[in-house]
């Protein structure tokens, strides 16, 4: 039932407050610290270990590289994220003293099944974040923390993505509470950050007019870039694969400190860029460097459309739209910066008279290797 929306991706964005409020519930205490029920009892699974390989598909994969930093950053603990079936088909190193983090909205996708179950037989931990309770890679799994986006129906994910990396952020903020490895003040701060994340996505949604216009200006594009930094990176990534699944558009991501090492070769008079632009009070830096980036294309002839937070005016003078979103600490920005493009690329398909719910050559779950 779509409830009144034109179709499932239209209402899936619009729940996307609630897929990050839902997964929140329960599993931040009263102190700000975040226990999460499902791993009572399952300390010895992360005590010793001293490495975590993430392992997905597609968008869950883009989860995964989003979440890397937030891992590294509050747990202290090398983290790899591998696609499931570059993963399988190599020896990789696993030892007991390696988390498997398997992420799968479906819980059903055969390489991420495989790869797990790889893993635990070279002796690995494996903990899975599913949105389908009682799936199958759940079921394999040691321990589980199911994101509560509820069911998604459209073939291109987007509330189950914010999800993700919401119970992500929860399993770094729990993992490095039990490891000791922040002062409980730093992890309730970050738990406060995600606790506000639900409001700020709602104020996206209700000023989308920006990004929609733009959809339909720019329904008639060849190919469109998509460049960003640090956690922006993903989001880059994430950006492409919306608008390649929903409109058949030629779209790549790059990480912007690339561009010089050859993709700025691309850049010809009149060619769309997407930026999504880190805050400049996270780092001044690379939000110089991010800077100086837009001004290198957009002298060579890019169309600039900065993602920039509230306030930052270092992009106006560069960018041809600037889409704004709230402000928020730096590791949050890509639950904000991610929905833009998911909404760009939903009305760009459907400008060009697409089915955004069911792309050509896509199947919800592929389980099938
Ligand atoms: C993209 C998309 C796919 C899935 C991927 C993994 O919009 O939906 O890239 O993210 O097939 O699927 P799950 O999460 O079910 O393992």
């Amino acid at each position: 039932d779509k409830g009144g929306w034109p179709s499932f991706m239209a209402k899936e964005i619009s729940e996307e407050p609630d897929a990050v409020a839902n997964t929140l519930r329960g599993r931040i205490d009263a102190d700000g610290q975040v226990v999460i029920p499902e791993l009572n009892g399952l300390d010895e699974l992360f005590v010793d270990i001293n490495r975590i390989v993430v392992i997905a598909c597609g968008t869950a994969a883009y989860a995964g590289q989003t979440a890397k930093y937030a891992l590294e950053k509050w747990a202290g603990i090398p983290v790899d994220v591998e696609l499931s079936h570059e993963f399988r088909y190599r020896e990789p190193v696993i030892t007991p003293q390696t988390l498997v983090v398997s992420i799968s909205q479906s819980g059903e996708t055969m390489d991420t099944l495989m790869a797990v179950k790889y893993a635990s037989e070279k002796g690995a931990k494996t903990l899975s974040i599913c949105n389908t309770q009682g799936a199958t890679i759940p079921r394999e799994s040691d321990a589980v923390v199911y994101t509560h986006a509820g069911p998604e129906v459209a073939v291109a994910s987007t509330k189950a993505f914010v999800a993700q990396i919401t119970a992500l952020y929860l399993f770094a903020l729990h993992l490095a509470r039990v490891r000791g490895a922040q002062p409980a003040d730093v992890l309730a701060e970050q738990s406060a950050e995600l606790l506000a994340v639900p409001a700020k996505i709602a104020t996206i949604l209700d000023e989308s007019d920006v990004v929609e216009q733009l959809a339909h200006w720019m329904s008639d594009s060849r190919a469109v870039l998509f460049l960003g930094r640090h956690v922006g990176f993903p989001i880059a990534l994430e950006g492409a694969l919306k608008l390649k699944e929903l409109a058949y558009i030629h779209a790549e991501g790059f990480a912007a400190g690339e561009l010089k090492h050859g993709p700025i070769a691309l850049i010809e008079p009149g060619q769309p860029v997407f930026v999504v632009v880190p805050s400049p009070r996270g780092s001044a830096m690379l939000h110089s460097k991010v800077v100086s980036n837009i001004q290198e294309i957009r002298a060579r002839g890019a169309r600039i459309i900065a993602i920039a937070e509230e306030g930052d005016a270092a992009v106006l003078p560069f960018a041809d739209t600037v889409i704004r979103i709230p402000l928020a600490a730096p590791l949050f920005e890509p639950l904000l910066a991610v929905i833009p493009l998911q909404i760009f690329a939903m009305e760009l398909a459907i400008a060009k008279g697409l089915d955004v719910d069911q792309p050509r050559n896509l199947a919800k779950s592929v389980t099938v290797e």
